[in-house]
Formats: C-alpha cells, sequence, structure tokens
C-alpha cells in the first residue's frame, strides 16, 4: 500500500492548555465524538495530551486501583515502527470487509467506515501521536474492562480540546512485540492504541440507531 508524506508544520501552536475544551457541554461532545480517522501530521502540543490523559485518569476502575499506563509514542522512527506492524495487521484484518464491500448491495456507510480505517492504517506513520493505554494483570488476567473507561475519557477529553482521535485495537495482534518495543514489562499489556492529532474532518454526529431500538423497561422485548 502506498505510503504518502504529508507536509507538516512543526511549529507548535500557541494554545491555552488550562481552558481548552472547558467549555464543551458533555453530552455534546459525547453525541459529536465520532471517530476522527483523517488527521494532520503537525505536532500536538505535549502538554494537550497530558491534559487529555489526566481526563483518562478520572474513570472508575475496580477498587480504585487505576490500573492505567499511557505511553505516547511521537519520535518519527518510532511510529514507523509501530505504523508498519499496525498497517500489516489492519490488512489482514479488514481482507473479508473488503471483499465483502465488493457486493454492490454492501451499504454505504459501511463503505465509508472500511476507506476511513484504510486511510488510517496507510497513514498511521504521518499521525503526531501514538497514544498506548496499558494496564497491569491482575491474578493473571488483563483488566481491560478497568482501562476502557479512561480510554473513553481520554477520546472525550481529545473532542472537547479539538483534537481527532479513534479508538484501535488491532495492534494487538503484534502485542507483545509492540509491549516490549514500548519498554513495557510483560505483566502490563497495552490494550489500545489511540492514533492522536489535529482533524482533517469535522467533529459530528456518527450514525447510529434510535435508542428507541435498544432500550426496554422492566424486560428485554416488551
Ligand atoms: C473495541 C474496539 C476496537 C476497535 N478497533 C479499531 C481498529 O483497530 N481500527 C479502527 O480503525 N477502528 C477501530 N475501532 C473503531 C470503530 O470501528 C469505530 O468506533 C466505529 O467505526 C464507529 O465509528 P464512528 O464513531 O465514527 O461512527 C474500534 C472500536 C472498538 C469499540
Amino acid at each position: 500500500m502506498a505510503m504518502m508524506d504529508l507536509s507538516c508544520d512543526e511549529v507548535l501552536p500557541q494554545i491555552d492548555i488550562e481552558s481548552v475544551g472547558e467549555e464543551v457541554p458533555l453530552l455534546e461532545g459525547m453525541r459529536t465524538a465520532r471517530a476522527i480517522r483523517r488527521l494532520r501530521p503537525d505536532p500536538v502540543p505535549p502538554a494537550l495530551i497530558r491534559k487529555v490523559c489526566e481526563a483518562g485518569t478520572f474513570a472508575p476502575s475496580g477498587g480504585n486501583r487505576q490500573p492505567w499506563t499511557f505511553v505516547a509514542v511521537t519520535e518519527p522512527e518510532r511510529r514507523g515502527f509501530v505504523a508498519e506492524r499496525y498497517r500489516r495487521a489492519f490488512e489482514s484484518y479488514i481482507a473479508p470487509a473488503r471483499e465483502a464491500a465488493k457486493d454492490p448491495g454492501f451499504p454505504e456507510a459501511k463503505r465509508r467506515n472500511i476507506r476511513a480505517a484504510l486511510y488510517l492504517a496507510e497513514h498511521m506513520h504521518a499521525v503526531p501521536v501514538h497514544l498506548f493505554v496499558a494496564g497491569w494483570l491482575r491474578r493473571g488476567e488483563p483488566q481491560i474492562q478497568a482501562l476502557f473507561p479512561a480510554v473513553q475519557n481520554v477520546l472525550l477529553a481529545c473532542r472537547a480540546v479539538g483534537l481527532g482521535a479513534s479508538l484501535t485495537t488491532v495492534h494487538r495482534a503484534f502485542g507483545d512485540e509492540i509491549d516490549a518495543f514500548l519498554g513495557l514489562p510483560p505483566d502490563r499489556p497495552t490494550c489500545a492504541l489511540l492514533p492522536i492529532g489535529w482533524p482533517l474532518g469535522r467533529f459530528g454526529r456518527p450514525p447510529r440507531r434510535s435508542v428507541d431500538t435498544c432500550l426496554f423497561w422492566e424486560r428485554y422485548g416488551g
């Protein structure tokens, strides 16, 4: 697959880290935090990454154990290492869906989703921040359920401060290798990779089925 080089403005934008994002209403932020996979290569201030990770740390966790660890990869060669593995993992993951999408009856919304996800896989090396979320094992088991609330908080905080982001997990196909590359011990595996940068597109409401199709009172199907 082609690896396109995008021009990059190395100057960090001047942003008031304290105030940025604080004005976005919570529910509106949730409704408009769609996966933003088309990102500019321009750098993101480290203080802003710190701010969105701090939002992550306000997530709930069992016994308030706070098992999360965040590792932000920004150096181009290191991003290249991650991107190369992500692309390989994604290509094999998406192959059946690409095949299915050849059917003229394949839903256009799904086709758009595949295109956006492929774009991300092809441009991962140019995404300025690869934010990994890892967490320690408990009783030998990964604490995935304790990490995803933190992941979602980070995604919402990105929405609030104007950063584009999405939730990805296919890097796990190379999980052990990538975790070692990040310097994580075997008892602290990554569960998610959030590619973060300034959006090329716009925030907006993602397509979702109505809540009335999935909310039931007292018993399912009533
Ligand atoms: C557990 C989980 C794993 C995901 N893994 C990936 C991934 O590896 N790559 C990717 O491009 N998107 C991944 N996604 C993102 C979904 O595809 C995305 O949330 C979905 O397409 C909806 O996007 P929207 O909010 O823009 O409508 C993942 C989402 C979840 C919840």
